[in-house]
């Protein structure tokens, strides 16, 4: 396990090659690519050149990659299924559910589900499901009570984000799970946009089931994943999508029946996606040095400082003014996002937008002078902040 060395800020930028020229803030979409990151891939290329198939060491990389995904959400690993996104993860679980077998078939999705958890439920309607959304209210904040409308007995999984990656409001997620769990449902956590910048533990967080990836403040690249499930609910969710490296022997090759392993493996799927997962090690590992309490406390004091900036200008921000219902991603309402993406990117600031927000997303190597670049560029085009 990786000592804590809490580098953070401009301590640590110098991982970071591209931070030289550019103000990156755009973690939300894709970590900034490190010295660590691309060093990890080379080794990957030499140990195959040198090699060959070095498949008893790649598949004990792949146990590496569990074992530090259960570390940073604190579970133990043989709760974490390693997969190669959150699509993988969330369909094995909705196989899980019980649907067309005389189980509960009511899905219930918050309006800020990334879109592959909602297109997930929805498909679930041709296995009998119904999926009721749960939308925001007027100030842009799906509290718990909004949940609780809408959970009942008929109901079986209720789906959450930790963060949203449209508007940047975090969800009170260990109260939805309580709710969820009152009524006999499950709770699942769509925690990508936490991940590597907030400090998560399972238990507090109260989900059953937490799926997040490796893209964006894990720091590598995509094709990686991870899904959570709470140990205790293993023995009752069997996925119907599944694979050979989710069976309880992957090497007896056996293909008379369909056993999956006892543990979170039984949610692997196929040959795991091991260029990847030498990456994710590497980016996974600069969060651990940096520690995830002393990650997200720099990205409080930079989201604080962005805020107020933003407060001062006049802007709209859409994420929420209380440190405590957001995370490291601050959305400003923009009269034309793109074209306030395109004008930043002529400056070297890196952001991205959805629906008519600006995103501008803070991690452990953004700094104070990030937050007054971008707020500086953003006076000057104050025409396009609504
Ligand atoms: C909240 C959230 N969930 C899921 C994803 C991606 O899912 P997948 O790993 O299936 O591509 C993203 C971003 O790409 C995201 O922001």
């Amino acid at each position: 396990m990786a000592v804590e060395t809490n580098r953070v800020g401009a301590a640590i930028r110098g991982e970071f090659p591209i931070l030289a020229h550019t103000t990156y803030l755009n973690s939300c979409s894709q970590g900034a690519l490190s010295q660590r990151v691309r060093r990890a891939y080379e080794e990957y290329l030499d140990g195959w050149d040198e090699h060959g198939a070095e498949w008893g060491h790649w598949v004990e990389r792949a146990e590496a990659a569990r074992a530090a995904f259960a570390r940073i959400l604190r579970a133990a690993p043989e709760e974490v299924a390693v997969t190669t996104s959150v699509s993988q993860g969330v369909s094995a679980i909705a196989s899980a559910l019980p649907l067309e077998r005389g189980g509960r078939t009511r899905i219930v999705i918050s309006e800020y589900e990334f879109p592959t958890v909602g297109q997930i439920a929805h498909a679930q309607e041709l296995r009998g499901a119904e999926v009721v959304h749960v939308r925001p209210q007027a100030d842009g904040s799906i509290p718990p009570e909004r949940f609780a409308e809408v959970v009942d007995e008929r109901t079986a999984l209720v789906c959450c984000t930790t963060i949203s990656y449209r508007t940047g409001h975090r969800h009170d997620v260990a109260e939805i799970a309580r709710i969820a769990h009152e009524a006999g449902a499950l709770c699942l956590a769509d925690s990508y946009q936490a991940v590597g910048a907030l400090d998560l533990d399972v238990d507090r967080l109260g989900a059953d089931v937490v799926a997040g990836g490796t893209v964006k403040y894990l720091l590598a690249s995509a094709g990686l994943g991870f899904l959570y499930v709470r140990g205790s609910l293993l023995a009752e969710l069997t996925p119907t999508q599944t694979g050979w490296f989710a069976d309880e022997d992957i090497f007896r090759m056996d293909i008379s029946d369909y056993s999956p392993a006892a543990d979170a493996r039984r949610f692997d799927a196929g040959t795991p996606p091991v260029p990847n997962i030498y990456a994710g090690l590497a980016g996974a590992s600069i969060v651990e040095e940096a520690g995830t309490r002393a990650i997200e406390a720099h990205v409080a004091g930079l989201t604080a400082r962005l805020v107020a900036g933003l407060d001062e200008l006049g802007a709209v921000v859409v994420t929420p003014h209380d440190p405590a219902w957001r995370g490291p991603l601050v959305c400003v309402r923009s009269t034309d996002a793109a074209a306030l993406v395109a004008a930043l990117a002529q400056e070297r600031i890196v952001c991205s937008e959805r629906d008519s927000n600006l995103r501008i997303a803070l991690h452990l190597y953004n700094v104070d002078e990030d937050v007054d670049r971008i707020l500086a560029a953003l006076a000057r085009r104050r025409h396009l902040l609504a």
